[in-house]
């Protein structure tokens, strides 16, 4: 059973990919991990990730990349974004999302394009959303936890750029697929989001965990 999880920045799709992967008993891949490396690799060779050449060069980063805290910046969010519009570097990242995807038995995935590009024959689609100033809410409470100095503005300012550029792309924008179920969690905690999410696939897939 293949499970394709899509959705705007800190919607909390993440979490949820991970929990339907836990209650099925499937791999999971976070696919927005593999755009932060060539982002992050990017800087890290001082190229330009506004330059298709430059972030393409980077796609060759090592696997044990995967495994940087600094992959998990905001920053390297934004990084991640802006490579993420060349289609050089879609295509240089295809094969190993769609590999993961087709895996013997099955496999969660989350990300952007994984119900309309990388999985479109998947067996269960959601697209998991809440409203851009609940999301800034989420995201500035746990930075703040984290001891990161930020004003709830500047995290707003972040979230609408991230949005305008993941769904404003040519190349397989950030959309909902016209099979997917459009999860909004703006008035749900992430208990009744899971629970929701693990429902749907269920009725989609016609048999009870
Ligand atoms: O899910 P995330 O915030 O870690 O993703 C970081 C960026 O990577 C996101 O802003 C756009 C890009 N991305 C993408 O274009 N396609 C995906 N399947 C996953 C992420």
């Amino acid at each position: 059973m293949i499970i394709a999880v899509d959705g705007p920045t800190a919607s909390g799709k993440g979490t949820i990919a991970r929990a339907l992967a836990e209650h099925f008993g499937l791999p999971v891949l976070d696919t927005g991990l593999l755009y932060r490396a060539v982002g992050y690799q990017t800087q890290l060779n001082h190229g330009d990730p506004d330059d298709s050449a430059d972030a393409l060069a980077a796609c060759d980063f090592p696997d044990t990349l995967l495994g940087d805290p600094a992959l998990r910046y905001e920053s390297t969010g934004g990084l991640a974004s802006r490579v993420s519009i060349h289609p050089a570097v879609r295509k240089a990242l295809y094969q190993r999302q769609v590999d993961f995807a087709n895996q013997p038995g099955g496999a969660v995935l989350d990300g952007r394009d994984i119900g309309t590009v990388i999985a479109p024959h998947a067996d269960a689609k959601l697209f998991v959303t809440a409203s851009a100033e609940e999301r800034t809410r989420r995201r500035h409470a746990e930075m703040l936890a984290r001891g990161v100095a930020v004003t709830y503005d500047a995290v707003l300012a972040n979230i609408h750029a991230r949005d305008a550029r993941d769904t404003g792309r040519a190349d397989a924008p950030l959309l909902c697929a016209d099979d997917a179920l459009l999860l909004d969690n703006s008035d749900m905690d992430i208990g009744e989001t899971i629970a929701a999410a693990i429902a749907f696939v269920e009725q989609k897939v016609g048999r009870p965990a």
